[in-house]
Order: C-alpha cells, then structure tokens, then sequence
C-alpha cells in the first residue's frame, strides 16, 4: 500500500534514509516537514511495515525528487516503480517538470529514472561530500 507518511513512520523512514545518507535524520526534520505542503512523502508500507519511501517537493511547474530508497530485502520488486508512478500520477496538472540528482556511479537509480522517460540534462561538478558529480536529470509532462 502506498500512502502519504504519518507521524509513526518517522522512524522507520529516518532508519532507511540514513543508511543512503548519514546525516538523513539530522538534515531533515520529517515531523516539521508535515507542516510544509511543498514537501511531501510517500511511503510504499507492506505488513505494518514501511519497505521504502519517496521525498520530493512540488512547486509551481517543477517537482524534484529528494529521496527515494528500497529497503535493500525488499529492492528488485518493483516497489519503486509503483512509488514513482503514484508520486507521478499524483501531482497537480500545474507540474511540467520533474527533477532530480542522482550520483554519476549510481548505475540502478539510473537506468530506474531512464526508463521512466527522465534524461540526463547537466552534470553537477562535485555536488556529494565526497567530491562525487551529480546528474541532473528531467522530465517533461505532457499535460
Ligand atoms: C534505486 C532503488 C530505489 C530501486 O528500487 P527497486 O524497488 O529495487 O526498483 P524496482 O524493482 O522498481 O526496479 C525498477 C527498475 O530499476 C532498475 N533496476 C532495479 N534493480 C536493478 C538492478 N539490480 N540492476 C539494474 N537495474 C535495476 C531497472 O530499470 C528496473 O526496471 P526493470 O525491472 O523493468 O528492469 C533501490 O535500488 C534503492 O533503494 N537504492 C538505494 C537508494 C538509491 O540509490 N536511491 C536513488 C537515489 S537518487
């Protein structure tokens, strides 16, 4: 089931995001971000349990993809997929755009986004920590 995050999904959610990204929880206080409409969470939940979790904001014309992560049991099951296409089915008519930055190394995320239609539009020069680049990668909606 797929279904927009509670406050009892904070800690699961914290737990999957930080182990993409270390200061996950610190960086990002989900109960705050409640109260934010721009920003919103979808969490795909399975026998009481949250298995992954899509963060993205809608602003006017774009929506950006912050976050999007599988509980590694569970990846290859097509639960990103069914993320991706709530979160797109979703959206108010006013989008066109849809963004987001993935690491140049992250050969998965890719080919997931590639086959939902989004292409690589610029390569942002040392945007992780470590010094990794980022693809900026987008898709159009045709509305
Ligand atoms: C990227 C991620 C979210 C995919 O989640 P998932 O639920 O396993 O993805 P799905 O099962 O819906 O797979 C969808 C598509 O992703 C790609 N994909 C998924 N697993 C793959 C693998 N092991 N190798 C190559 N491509 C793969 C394929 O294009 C697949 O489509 P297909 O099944 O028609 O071949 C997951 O691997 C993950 O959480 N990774 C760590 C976090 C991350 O990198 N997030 C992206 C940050 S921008």
């Amino acid at each position: 089931m797929i279904r927009n995050f509670i406050e009892s999904d904070i800690e699961a959610i914290n737990v999957l995001g930080n182990r993409l990204t270390s200061n996950f929880s610190k960086t990002n206080n989900l109960l705050e971000l409640k109260t934010n409409s721009f920003t919103k969470i979808l969490v795909f939940e399975e026998k009481n349990t949250v298995r992954g979790f899509l963060m993205y904001t809608e602003l006017n014309e774009t929506a950006d993809i912050i976050e999007l992560i599988v509980q590694e049991e569970y990846r290859g099951r097509n639960i990103a997929t069914c993320l991706l296409d709530y979160m797109i089915s979703d959206l108010k008519d006013s989008v066109k755009l849809i963004t987001l930055e993935v690491r140049k190394s992250n050969k998965i995320a890719i080919q997931l986004y590639q086959k939902f239609g989004f292409q690589i539009v610029h390569i942002r020069k040392r945007y992780y920590g470590d010094g990794e680049d980022a693809y900026l990668m987008g898709r159009r909606l045709e509305r």
